[in-house]
């Protein structure tokens, strides 16, 4: 769950029908509650909007990274918006985003949640939606021990290497059955990638389970469904009520309705999952999980376990698929770049296969997952962050309340910082300017005291994949395929699944 912005993401003419007509209900409270803040001198340029609604109905196309980037370039590179009665502040340059979430972290540090975020994460019970406090501390400190940092990661080797043999096995079998078709690379990726979720969060791979609140057995394929699949859609699900907080008493029970079914078949699936797993705890088996762990802490409520294994599985599923994808993508594009990927593995590896101890040698790989990040960012915008005291940015007065999106687009389309930004071109960092410490220039697991916990994870899974599928084949796109960059969803995944052709290189 890496990206909160969905709230921006509302195109459908039913909601702003629903809208119109609850602000035209509520005409006379909202003369008597909208209070206007009184206006500083000192704060960032504002994008003109509509009374009340501000600036929403230009918010209506799906990508606001890219709206943002274009107001930008008339109101500066740190600005503010009105998305109802809330004051968003976005920022567009490198300077200002690292000042946000460094700097200024204190005055910044935690997030304020959309009403389907609120439902679908119990109330902020998760690593990634808690307030900064000593929750955060205590479950972060707990991830990052057992399970994401570089220690745990060492120890969880096993699943990686059981997830990579899968795809190669899988691989193979789908060449052999069709020598000369496309391979569809997003569900080979993903199927394996969910398996290794399951095995971190609850110990071992599940096939089926039964859930005893729904009455029925479901597969694996259900299960991703219902833990994955539809609380990203659901993320993005926008209740207007959410800009109008004066509003609230309106109902919406179609809306409420469907997310809450969501968060409720997660939740007895999830406890379906926990109570399997106990069981099998007290037999002695699975002990290396999540699960076990967060159970030690013994402080927690059966909401907290729930939300927090569930949060490994879907962050785990998602993002290190889109940006693995997007890898591949443009390694097939790119016939010279995968030649040179691929020189550069038989000069390190020579005939042994790729494994994760190679890694720090493979320097051009390195380059290809970062210029990847920053070409395609899977979380183009930070989860928003929530202003709790007054503070500053940029030499702007940031008042308390406001809300900072962090552009990472336009952060790393910026011709000022980044040659050629549109070109996909890994080299990039190996040229004389560049540093090492400007693989971290793409900020793309956000920076400081929240920056992304399972970071070490997405990059073992995305390079030692890479590494191996170009070792072991050459990757050719589908005709037609070469300018399909278009994205679709919270996590920048490509809107087309890549198909490509796969060749064994001997
Ligand atoms: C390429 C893959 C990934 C990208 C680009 C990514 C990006 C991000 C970003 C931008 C944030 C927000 C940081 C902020 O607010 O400053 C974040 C937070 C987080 N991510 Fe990731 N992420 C990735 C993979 C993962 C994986 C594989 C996991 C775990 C299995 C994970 C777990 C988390 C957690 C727990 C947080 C919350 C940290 C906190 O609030 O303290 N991420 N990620
Ligand atoms: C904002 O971002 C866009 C895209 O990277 C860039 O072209 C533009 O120069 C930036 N504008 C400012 C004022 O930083």
């Amino acid at each position: 769950m890496d990206a909160f912005i969905g709230f921006l993401q509302n195109t459908q003419p039913v909601v702003l029908l629903s809208m119109a007509v609850g602000l035209l209900i509520a005409g006379v409270f909202v003369v008597v509650f909208h209070g206007r803040r009184h206006l500083r001198s000192n704060e960032p340029p504002a994008v003109p909007g509509l009374p009340l609604i501000g600036n929403l109905l230009q918010l209506k196309e799906k990508k606001p990274h890219q709206t943002f980037a274009k107001w930008a370039e008339k109101y500066g590179p740190i600005y503010s918006i009105k998305t109802g009665a809330s004051k968003l502040i976005v920022l567009n340059s490198t300077q200002v985003a690292k000042e946000a979430m460094v700097a200024k972290f204190s005055s910044i540090s935690t997030r304020k949640l959309s009403k389907a975020l609120t439902i679908l994460t119990c109330d902020k019970k998760m690593v990634a939606t808690s307030d900064y406090d000593d929750f955060h501390k205590l479950v972060k400190r707990c991830i990052i021990t057992n399970l994401l940092g570089a220690g745990a990661q060492k120890q969880l080797r096993g699943h990686r290497d059981v997830m990579v043999s899968n795809m190669i096995e899988n691989l193979e079998t789908t060449i052999k059955e069709n020598p000369s078709g496309a391979v569809n690379f997003r569900d080979l990726f993903k199927d394996e990638l969910f398996r290794l979720a399951l095995k971190e969060a609850l110990g071992q791979d599940i096939e089926s389970i039964y859930v005893p609140e729904l009455g029925k057995e479901l597969t694996k394929k259900d299960l991703y469904n219902v833990l994955v699949v539809d609380p990203m859609t659901g993320a993005i699900e926008v209740d207007w009520r959410d800009f109008f907080p004066y509003l609230r008493w309106v109902p919406n029970s179609k809306w409420e309705e469907k997310i809450q079914r969501m968060a409720s078949n997660k939740y007895v699936v999830m406890k379906a999952l926990i109570n399997e797993h106990k069981r099998r705890i007290q037999h002695g088996e699975g002990t290396n999980s999540y699960l076990k762990h967060l159970l030690s802490l013994e402080t927690l409520t059966e909401e907290h376990l729930i939300s927090l294994v569930w949060e490994v599985i879907i962050e785990a599923s998602d993002t290190t698929a889109v940006i693995t994808e997007w890898a591949m993508y443009q390694l097939a594009k790119n016939p010279d770049r995968q030649d040179r990927l691929y020189d550069e593995i038989k000069e390190v590896c020579g005939t042994e296969k790729v494994t994760e101890e190679h890694l720090p040698q493979l320097h051009y790989l390195n380059c290809v997952f970062h210029e990847t990040l920053r070409r395609h960012s899977p979380v183009p915008i930070v989860p928003l962050r929530f202003v709790h005291e007054d503070t500053q940015l940029g030499g702007f007065d940031i008042p308390a309340e406001a809300e900072i999106a962090i552009n990472l687009y336009a952060c790393n389309m910026n011709k000022e910082e980044w040659a050629e930004p549109d070109e996909w071109r890994p080299e990039r960092f190996l040229e004389g300017t560049h540093e090492f410490s400007d693989l971290y220039k793409t900020m793309a697991f956000g920076a400081g005291k929240r920056a992304c916990a399972g970071s070490i994870q997405a990059m073992l899974i995305t390079c030692i994949s890479i590494a191996r599928f170009v070792q072991g084949y050459g990757w050719r796109l589908v005709e037609g395929d070469e300018d399909k960059v278009d994205t679709v969803q919270l996590t920048a995944q490509r809107l087309q699944p890549l198909c490509v052709y796969v060749k064994p290189r001997k």
